[in-house]
């Protein structure tokens, strides 16, 4: 009797969730989630005046102004919390989990594959674009910036206050602190500071059960994996405490091709045997695109330019350089000194001094392109044989699909790999970035770019990390795996490539801070399997 009982009720039940599911339509959701909201709307900061559903009239733009890869074909969320107060962010949290509704949290809208923007379920975006304080404290060398600041307000706000505080974060002024932050924050710093998220000191955070949090409340294993984990699967990070680092009055910038047909291959290979081990101060990055020969009917070639970030005056640059890549040949007359801040602008190309430092205030990039992005690490120089192959490889292309190599070493090897959730960090010679970038939409387009970047990616194998094939979480990359489930098995393909031995304290992290896994998206941390 008992047993027939409780069969009785289990499928009483089940017939209630299939009639309560096919009632859920999407309109009764969002008016569910909406009549939620405003039931936990505080008088004092109502959330009306956050909300947008497609019947108002600024949806679609408001949806647009922060997609920054138009590769990323149309999102289409329920409903859009552009949060102006901490509460709205709280009520997002409660209501979306209340109603099995997904979120995606957008700060920039960097996202290299929009996952901060789309997902194939019912989901709603919650955009932090109007949470965008910057509080810089110059005697305690420290700010506090909410998470829908850029980095070029960032950048600036610190400039403005002093000429000698500067803060290692990555190149673009439009990155979201939010989201640029959480993935690790690199920059031309790197080799002196480390990465951003080896400068944040505190955090405010909105967790699962819609309490606002600091370093202290939510203790060290959260504010660990928010620092290179990926809060988007933890929380909601409202703001980060970071700490200013010291710049002199006076930088040094540079920039030096070469083609193949001037030696680039020796400057390159012996870059390779040098760039992480240069003085700290010193960062050159290398860049290789195809380029058409010198004279009409001449094969491509490659172009590998040196950009250089020195923290320092050009006097003490050129015998470093000398010394420890002369093959290159650097000059005076390459080196230009600047104020750290205008070093900003030259690293986005902009001409200095005459391009004045508010550029860095424009929250909307000026021309945007199709994009798609991928990582790798390098921990053995490629021999000159491996690199001509490389170059092959790349001239074949034959289309605007490149290469970045970021020196590591200095202030990277130094920091263990379990400080923070961020891995990739002693034993690497240079990161790569791959890039495409392209103007026309289109599907055909669209897929040969895709192919070519695979197809370079796939050549570059044997040179690179291995098992597992390291990836930068910043630099998102769908294809190296993604969740469909919210499984252990699959978070783990994709993972371990972000966060290698990091993984499985990750995972735990999650599953004592939001065992419901309700912080769930394509890539994010799966909880325990059992
Ligand atoms: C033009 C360009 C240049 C770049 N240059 C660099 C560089 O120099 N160095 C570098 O390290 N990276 C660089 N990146 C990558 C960039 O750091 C990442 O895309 C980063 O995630 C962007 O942050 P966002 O807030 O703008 O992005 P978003 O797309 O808003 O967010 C990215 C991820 O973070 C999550 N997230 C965002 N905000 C929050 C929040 N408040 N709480 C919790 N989770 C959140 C999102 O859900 C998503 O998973 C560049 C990207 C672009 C497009
Ligand atoms: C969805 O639900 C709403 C309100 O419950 C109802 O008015 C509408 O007809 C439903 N739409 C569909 C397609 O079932
Ligand atoms: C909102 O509050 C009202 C009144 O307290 C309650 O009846 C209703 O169920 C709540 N709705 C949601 C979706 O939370
Ligand atoms: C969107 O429209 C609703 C209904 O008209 C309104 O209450 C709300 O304030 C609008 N949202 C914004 C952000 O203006
Ligand atoms: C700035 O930091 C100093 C030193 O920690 C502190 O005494 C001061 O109160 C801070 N100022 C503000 C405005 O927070
Ligand atoms: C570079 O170093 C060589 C010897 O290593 C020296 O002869 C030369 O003068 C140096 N040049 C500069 C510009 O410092
Ligand atoms: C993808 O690129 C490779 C190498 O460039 C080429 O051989 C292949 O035909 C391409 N495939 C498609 C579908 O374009």
């Amino acid at each position: 009797m008992h047993s027939s009982a409780s069969i009785m009720k289990l499928s009483l039940l089940s017939i209630l969730i299939i009639i309560s599911a096919a009632c859920a339509n999407s309109t009764s959701l969002q008016d569910n989630f909406l009549q939620c909201l405003s039931n936990h709307s505080q008088s004092a900061n109502p959330i009306y005046e956050a909300v947008y559903t497609s019947s108002n009239s600024s949806f679609s733009s408001v949806l647009q102004s922060y997609i920054r890869n138009l590769r990323i074909a149309t999102p289409n969320p329920l409903v859009i919390i552009a949060a102006k107060h901490e509460s709205h962010v709280q009520a997002t949290v409660i209501c979306s989990k209340s109603l099995g509704l997904q979120i995606r949290i957008r700060s920039g809208g960097h996202d290299y594959d929009g996952l901060s923007y789309v997902s194939n379920v019912p989901f709603v975006i919650l955009d932090m674009f109007n949470l965008r304080s910057i509080n810089i404290n110059v005697s305690d060398e420290s700010a506090w910036v909410q998470a829908g600041a850029s980095i070029g307000e960032v950048y600036y706000r610190v400039a403005e206050k002093s000429k000698v505080h500067g803060f290692p974060a990555g190149v673009c002024p439009t990155l979201g602190v939010g989201g640029h932050i959480t993935g690790g924050g690199y920059g031309n710093m790197m080799r002196k500071y480390g990465l951003s998220v080896d400068n944040v000191v505190d955090a405010q955070v909105v967790d699962v059960k819609g309490r606002i949090l600091d370093r202290k409340s939510m203790g060290e294993d959260l504010f660990w994996a928010i620092r290179g984990g990926g809060a988007a699967s933890f929380c909601v990070i409202l703001s980060w405490k970071i700490k200013l680092v010291a710049v002199p009055e006076t930088v040094t910038v540079f920039e030096v091709e070469r083609t193949v047909e001037q030696g680039a291959i020796d400057v390159v290979w012996k870059w390779q045997q040098v760039a992480n081990k240069l003085d700290e101060d010193l960062f050159i990055r290398l860049l290789f695109k195809p380029v058409n020969g010198n004279k009409e009917g001449d094969q491509k070639t490659i172009k590998a330019s040196f950009v250089a970030m020195f923290l320092g005056e050009t006097k003490r640059l050129l015998p470093l350089v000398n010394e420890s890549l002369p093959e290159l040949g650097l000059q005076e007359k390459d080196c230009v000194q600047m104020r750290w801040i205008d070093s900003v602008l030259f690293w986005l190309h902009l001409p200095v001094p005459t391009t004045p430092t508010e550029v860095l205030l424009e929250r909307i990039p000026k021309s945007e392109s199709y994009l798609k992005r991928k990582s790798d690490y390098v921990q053995e120089p490629i021999s000159k044989t491996g690199l001509e192959l490389i170059w092959k490889v790349l001239t074949d292309i034959n289309e605007d699909v490149g290469m970045t190599w970021n020196p590591y070493g200095g202030k990277m090897s130094k920091i263990p790999e379990t400080e923070t959730a961020f891995p990739h960090r002693a034993g690497n010679i240079f990161k790569i970035q791959y890039s495409a970038n392209w103007k026309q939409g289109g599907v055909e387009t669209t897929n040969r770019y895709l192919n070519s970047t695979r197809s370079l990616y796939e050549a570059m194998t044997p040179y690179v990390s291995k098992n597992p094939r390291e990836a930068f979480l910043n630099y998102r990359d769908i294809d190296i795996g993604s969740n469909s489930k919210g499984t252990y098995q699959e978070g783990r393909i994709y993972g371990i490539k972000y966060f290698k031995n990091n993984f499985d304290r990750l995972v735990r992290v999650k599953t004592m801070f939001d065992p419901d896994n309700f912080f769930q998206y394509e890539q994010s941390i799966p909880t325990s399997p059992s």
